[in-house]
């Protein structure tokens, strides 16, 4: 019997040196391919929440997009995208973040969250957190109610997930690469 982590390893396809050398770049295309590891990863995530009440998904640009799409029909949630400036055409609020391989900025539309709406985070992968705290940034100016945060992957070695612990923020993973 294949576990789900033996399937949702063997669905995840790595890349050597890209998007920077030195990076070992978690491709999750390959997974989202795969209809068995897609469909287990997205039950795997939505099994905790299903019964709670939970108002919307925000999913961070790109992947965080497809996984969270799919999580919030499961939820019956609404969906929030968290997207790269100046892609939001509506009046948004904005942070700098830093992430594995460099600095970017990230916004959301003001009107996306109401206060005191439970909120789940979800991204394909955490690793320094510089993204997910970001996006964390973000909802908690807008007063929402953070139930959790997921991911797919974690690399354990470059501490994001404590990063977001450390908020205070309840982190899900699925499976971790040590040494990323
Ligand atoms: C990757 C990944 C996470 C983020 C994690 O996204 O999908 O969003 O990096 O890194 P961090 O924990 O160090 O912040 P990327 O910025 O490559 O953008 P994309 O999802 O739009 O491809
Ligand atoms: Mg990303």
């Amino acid at each position: 019997k294949t576990t789900l982590e033996d399937t949702l390893l063997a669905s995840i396809r790595t890349i050597p040196d890209y998007p920077k050398p030195g990076i070992l770049f978690r491709d999750i295309t390959t997974l989202l391919g795969n209809a068995r590891a897609f469909r287990r990863a997205i039950d795997e995530l939505v099994h905790p929440y299903v019964g709670l009440k939970v108002d919307k998904i925000a999913g961070i640009e790109a992947r965080g997009f497809i996984l969270g799409g799919a999580i919030a029909h499961q939820l019956s949630a609404g969906f929030v995208p968290i997207r790269k400036k100046g892609k939001l055409p509506h009046e948004t609020v904005r942070v700098a973040y830093s992430l594995e391989y460099g600095l970017d900025e990230m916004e959301m539309h003001k009107d996306a969250v109401a206060p005191g709406e439970k909120v789940i985070l979800v991204d394909d992968l955490i690793a320094t957190g510089g993204t997910a705290e970001g996006a964390v940034k973000l909802l908690s100016q807008m007063g929402a109610d953070i139930v959790a945060a997921c991911f797919v992957i974690d690399l354990p070695d470059l501490g994001g997930r404590r990063k977001l612990e450390n908020l205070g923020v309840d982190v899900r993973t699925l499976i971790a690469f040590e040494g990323h």
